[in-house]
């Protein structure tokens, strides 16, 4: 069975096309939902920050908690070698995640400071929420800047 694999893998590189996206197909959704967490919890710190939403330290308190629980998600292991969209439909994963997974897990690890602090001070009022979100946006464009294909 590896061996049937292997060839596969073999095959799938040699031609290079967009084969096999369905092996990885609970992976894609399982990166891919974490991410709109992600990004739906920022819109809610984000509204606040802004002032287009009313502060209120619990929903805050929430966005925050949450950011903080996709980030003890280990998201390397989300990528498994071939998944990324030089090989797959799909997906936006740059081949770089699985040629230096050391510096993708440092930028969750950034990700995941930043949630840290999301925590800690998302609930001393609406001001502290400026500087929080810039913490929390940096890791994002970090990351995406070195491990995500750029969209047009
Ligand atoms: C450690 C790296 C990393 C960090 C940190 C990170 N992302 Fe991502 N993000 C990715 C990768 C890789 C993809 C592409 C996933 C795929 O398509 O398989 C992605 C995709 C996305 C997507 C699109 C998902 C889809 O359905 O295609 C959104 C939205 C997103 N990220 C939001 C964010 C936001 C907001 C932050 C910061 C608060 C963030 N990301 C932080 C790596 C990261």
């Amino acid at each position: 069975m590896k061996k049937f694999v292997s060839a596969l893998v073999i095959a799938a590189t040699m031609t290079g096309g967009a084969a096999f996206a369905q092996d990885y197909k609970n992976q894609l959704k399982a990166r891919q939902g974490s991410m709109w967490v992600v990004a739906l919890n920022m819109g809610v710190l984000g509204g606040m920050a802004k002032g287009e939403m009313e502060y209120d330290a619990d929903k805050a308190m929430a966005a925050a908690h949450s950011l903080h629980g996709v980030s003890m998600i280990h998201f390397a292991s989300l990528f498994p070698e071939g998944s990324d969209g030089a090989m797959i439909e799909g997906t936006t994963a740059k081949d770089t995640i699985n040629s230096d997974m050391a510096g993708f897990q440092e930028k969750w690890d950034a990700f995941g400071a930043a949630a840290e602090r999301a925590v800690a001070e998302v609930g001393n009022g609406q001001e502290a929420l400026g500087p929080v979100m810039g913490a929390l946006g940096g890791t994002c464009k970090a990351c995406h800047q070195d491990y995500r294909i750029p969209q047009e």
